[in-house]
């Protein structure tokens, strides 16, 4: 008989975005008319930039060709990505990255679910509240954090309030972590951390041999000067950081899966005898073990966005988005609503009115104004009472969603 992993039955019945699409469906199938716009799932809308999609072409041209076919590539990413990314996202901002610290996958959300796996599963935890759901639920399926208690919150992890009390900056922990998540821009608050929070952040997991496992998917977003791009632009990050980027929300990409992770040779974890080894070697271990590469014509479509046409394309598909950001941000403050993110990030994050549940917002909005969102809630405890709405759809429905918004009862 084949025992199952148990851990997986701690976990909540579906994952977040399933349970809302399967809520809408239901909403659709009983409504067919309802003119639904969706600002939920932080899915992307524009097509692909005209560069990649013309890279992609090309590429598949040399897949047909005996001279050019390509077979299996470096589980790592070829170089003409790996030499592009370490230029434009490290190098001019004066980082250092080497080429053989950064592996290129076929999205973030594997490389934050995967991640995990390299370290011990004693190892404490520590997320903020409210989170993207990955980090935590890969967490719980690898047993590394008990029990689901009837406060929502399972019982061993730290848990990072972040809420507009504390300008959804978390505090440091009082107890001892081992792994700690942070998304910066975040999802879901779309609100940054400053140099000095994430300095401090630096500093305490140096203090204490803890990882930073830093997610920062949305840093083609940031439009302020002073908010990191990454967590290397703080002194002696390399020494305990990781981080994670997406070609996703940077390029559209979220049908297409391209990522990468950045493992610096200098992140060093303890095994039980007291040796330290580098996590760099165990995740090209995993890498090579588990993962063939992202595909060849994918790779050339990435690497097309770091040209200057590429760069102009994705500044302009982002500008897009944005805009739509402004229009929902003026939009909720014109009627009365707190809302919050939106300047740096492609999400909104809004206190229900009259505090509300959050799952009771959903409902509200989906049954009288046809919009879907995301209630707090599903990012954990913290978020009760708040809501997510994305800028990704285009201008015409973000405008349409507003104006139902202002008539909203
Ligand atoms: C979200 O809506 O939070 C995003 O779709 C998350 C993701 O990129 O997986």
């Amino acid at each position: 008989m084949a025992n199952i992993n148990e851990n997986y039955l701690k976990l909540p019945g579906s994952y977040l975005f399933a349970e809302i699409a399967h809520r809408v469906a239901a909403y659709k199938e009983a409504h067919a008319d309802a003119d639904i716009i969706r600002l939920g799932i932080g899915d992307v809308t524009l097509p692909l930039p005209r560069v990649s999609i013309d890279a992609m072409h090309r590429a598949v041209d040399e897949m047909a060709e005996p001279a050019t076919f390509r077979g299996y590539g470096p589980e790592q990413g070829y170089d003409f990505l790996i030499e592009a990314i370490r230029e434009t996202n490290y190098r001019r901002r004066g980082i250092s990255i080497d080429a053989d610290e950064i592996f290129v996958s076929d999205g973030s959300k594997s490389d934050c679910g995967n991640i995990q796996e390299i370290f011990g599963t004693d190892c404490r935890v520590a997320v903020t509240d409210p989170v993207y759901p990955v980090y935590l639920d890969t967490n719980v399926m690898a047993g590394r954090t008990g029990a689901l208690g009837a406060d929502g919150r399972f019982a061993g992890v730290t848990y990072l309030p972040c809420t507009a009390e504390n300008n959804f900056t978390p505090t440091l922990p009082t107890e001892r972590v081992d792994m700690i998540y942070l998304c910066c821009p975040n999802n879901p608050t779309g609100t940054t951390l400053s140099r000095a929070a994430l300095a401090d952040w630096v500093a305490y997991a140096r203090k204490n041999d803890a990882v930073i496992l830093f997610d920062a998917a949305y840093a083609a977003y940031i439009t302020e000067e002073d908010v990191p791009r990454s967590i290397y632009e703080i002194d002696g990050a390399k020494e305990v950081a990781i981080e994670f980027r997406s070609f996703s929300k940077t390029a559209g990409f979220t049908g297409t899966r391209c990522g990468y992770t950045v493992v610096p040779k200098a992140l060093t974890g303890r095994a039980a005898d007291g040796t330290r080894h580098p996590f760099n070697a165990l995740w090209n271990r995993r890498h090579t073990t588990k993962f063939n590469g992202t595909a060849y014509i994918i790779q050339r479509a990435a690497a097309a966005i770091y040209t200057e046409e590429g760069q102009r394309e994705i500044r302009d598909m982002i500008a897009y988005y944005m805009e739509n950001a402004r229009m929902i941000r003026e939009g909720l403050a014109a009627v009365g609503l707190e809302a919050y993110g939106g300047i740096n990030a492609p999400y909104i994050w809004l206190r229900t009115p009259d505090g509300m549940r959050s799952w009771d917002f959903f409902d509200k909005l989906l049954h009288e104004a046809h919009i879907v969102g995301t209630p707090g809630t599903g990012f954990g405890p913290c978020g009760e009472g708040y809501f997510r709405l994305t800028a990704f759809n285009s201008h015409e429905n973000t405008a349409r969603a507003v104006a139902r918004f202002a008539q909203l009862k």
